[in-house]
């Protein structure tokens, strides 16, 4: 047993998913210390299936933080994807239409274990399984972060907290209901996911608005891949078998997709839910929030991970900028830097998830609408260029 310690650092990260390692990361890089503390165990973070679209303002990131080299072996550049409606695919060429910018297929499972791996080895310190944490005085210069190891209680006295802590974290929770505004919208349906050992249908992702629903044929590398139904949030994923997937996934798709759907037994199945979700603000003295304890977008345009490597690059700039200049600019722009960015991917997601899927309470005019929308912005230049913008992800600097 050990006994009750009390342990110094200049930033106390709650949360180990990519959100917390990537600022462990950058901030390690910078020279500045950093302890995380996450509630669950190294392997439990790594079993999460999560989307796996990188833009290229993300993958700058892993490079950044010194984490890029298997991404660049392994992940797939794809410079355009297809969108499938009335039968008929229609390819958004990003590339062309961005003047050169594509995006990395590399799931967040694999980012997640490529930051966690860094991190073991240039030793820096993560304790996992710590429960009970609990956040103190945060509004004054001094915070305290408590928590418990093998039933022994710990406090972390720092500069600063980083709220990295996901959408059920405790940091977003422990600020007071009054210094704090939540805008949220819960969509009628979930995506179905289903991964399996089988290459892909096409090079390329399908976005698919289809009258039995939405579906999305993604992949994860050249002998994996990842496909989603839109489902009905009454749907229990054990009344799924995986024949009944594929059976659906087909009736969905076009004539050459069915004719190349290789299918398999699947290594992971789920349902999750769709929510747009925004925090304002983000800072609250010295604790930031970041990633998706800030905010949760539909998966439709794979923004969740791009947006929280973004809120991670702003932070630690602005931290790194306190430390080192002296200044406090950068965290008093914190908060307005992100959300400035982070509603214009909210405005994408949740306009992508209304053209692509079937809503239960819209009649068959709301259809004829999207069919409407989709001919128009896909045979429009400029139509098509807002999309690709806006999937291969703004700059950073945007609006600037
Ligand atoms: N104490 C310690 N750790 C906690 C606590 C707590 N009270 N509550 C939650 N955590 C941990 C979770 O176990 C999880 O590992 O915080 C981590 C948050 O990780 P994510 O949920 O992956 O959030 P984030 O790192 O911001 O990543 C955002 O994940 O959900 C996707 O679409 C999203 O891709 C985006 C990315
Ligand atoms: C995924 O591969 O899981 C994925 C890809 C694109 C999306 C959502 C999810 O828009």
């Amino acid at each position: 047993m050990t006994n009750p310690s009390t342990t110094r650092t200049q930033v106390a990260i709650i949360g180990a998913g990519p959100s917390g390692l990537l600022l462990g990361q950058l901030l390690h890089k910078a020279g500045i210390d950093a302890i995380i503390l996450e509630r669950q165990t190294g392997e439990y973070v790594l079993g999460r299936i999560r989307a796996g679209v990188l833009e290229q303002v993300c993958i700058d990131l892993m490079d950044e933080a010194g984490v890029g080299e298997r991404m660049h072996k392994e992940g797939l550049v794809h410079g355009g994807f297809e969108m499938l409606y009335h039968g008929k695919r229609h390819r958004i060429d990003m590339n062309a239409l961005t003047g050169g910018k594509n995006v990395m297929v590399y799931g967040q499972t694999e980012v997640t274990r490529d930051l966690m791996e860094a991190r073991e080895a240039a030793g820096l310190p993560t304790v996992y399984e710590a429960h009970n944490v609990s956040i103190h005085d945060f509004d004054s210069t001094r915070p305290r972060v408590k928590y418990e190891k093998d039933g022994v209680e710990h406090t972390i006295e720092c500069d600063f907290i980083a709220g990295c802590d996901g959408f059920h974290g405790v940091c977003r929770a422990s600020v007071p209901r009054n210094a704090i505004t939540e805008y949220e919208k819960v969509y009628p349906f979930g995506w179905l996911g289903l991964l399996s050992d089988t290459p892909p249908v096409s090079d390329e992702l399908i976005y698919v608005n289809s009258p039995r629903g939405f579906a999305l044929c993604s992949q994860r590398s050249k002998t994996r891949s990842r496909y989603y139904l839109q489902v009905p949030l009454t749907d229990r994923i054990e009344e799924w078998t995986d024949e009944a997937f594929w059976q659906e996934l087909r009736l969905r798709l076009d004539d050459e997709g069915r004719e190349k759907l290789v299918t398999g037994p699947s290594i992971e199945k789920s349902i999750a839910p769709l929510r747009s979700f925004v925090t304002e603000p983000l800072r609250f003295g010295r604790l930031f929030l970041a990633g998706d304890a800030g905010h949760i977008v539909p998966p439709t345009g794979a923004k969740g991970l791009n947006l929280a490597a973004t809120d991670v690059k702003y932070l630690s700039s602005a931290i790194i900028e306190f430390f080192d200049e002296k200044s406090e600019a950068g965290i008093d722009s914190y908060s307005q830097r992100c959300l400035r960015r982070i509603w214009k991917a909210e405005r994408f997601s949740w306009w992508f998830t209304a053209l692509m899927h079937r809503f239960p309470e819209d009649g068959p005019i709301v259809s004829k609408f999207q069919e409407a929308e989709l001919d128009y912005l896909l045979n429009s230049e400029a139509g098509s260029r807002s999309i690709a913008e806006n999937y291969v992800g703004l700059p950073l600097n945007f609006g600037e």
